[in-house]
């Protein structure tokens, strides 16, 4: 693998890497992000619930999942997608690459 940071990437400040079982949220692509630590792997999806305007760093993380604080739906954070109602459309997935310790997220390929 390159050490090169990949293109259209953005380097994550040290202090939005959450630690294990944590998330932080931090804007970059000009939209609101939510990194998660899932058991050491890092996943990073759109932070606004898609059913409405809910802060989804705000909800619970359990496993590779976070709930809405709203109204509860769960989404994947590998995949992005609602695992429950009342969210019906996934998340956009943000691609996480580490290298040299740094954190980079890439545009999501179906931006
Ligand atoms: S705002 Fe997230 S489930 Fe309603």
């Amino acid at each position: 693998m390159s050490d090169n940071p990949p293109p259209e990437s953005f380097k994550v400040a040290i202090e939005h890497i959450p630690k294990e079982g944590r998330m932080t949220r931090f804007d970059a692509f000009g939209e609101r992000i939510l990194l998660a630590n899932v058991d050491g792997i890092l996943r990073a999806v759109s932070d606004t619930c898609t059913h409405e305007d809910a802060s989804l760093s705000n909800g619970a993380l359990k496993a590779d999942t976070v709930a809405c604080p709203l109204h509860g739906s769960r989404f994947c954070l590998r995949t992005g997608l609602a695992l429950d109602e009342p969210a019906e459309l996934p998340l956009k997935v943000y691609p996480v690459q580490v290298i040299n310790d740094e954190v980079y997220l890439r545009v999501p390929e179906t931006q």
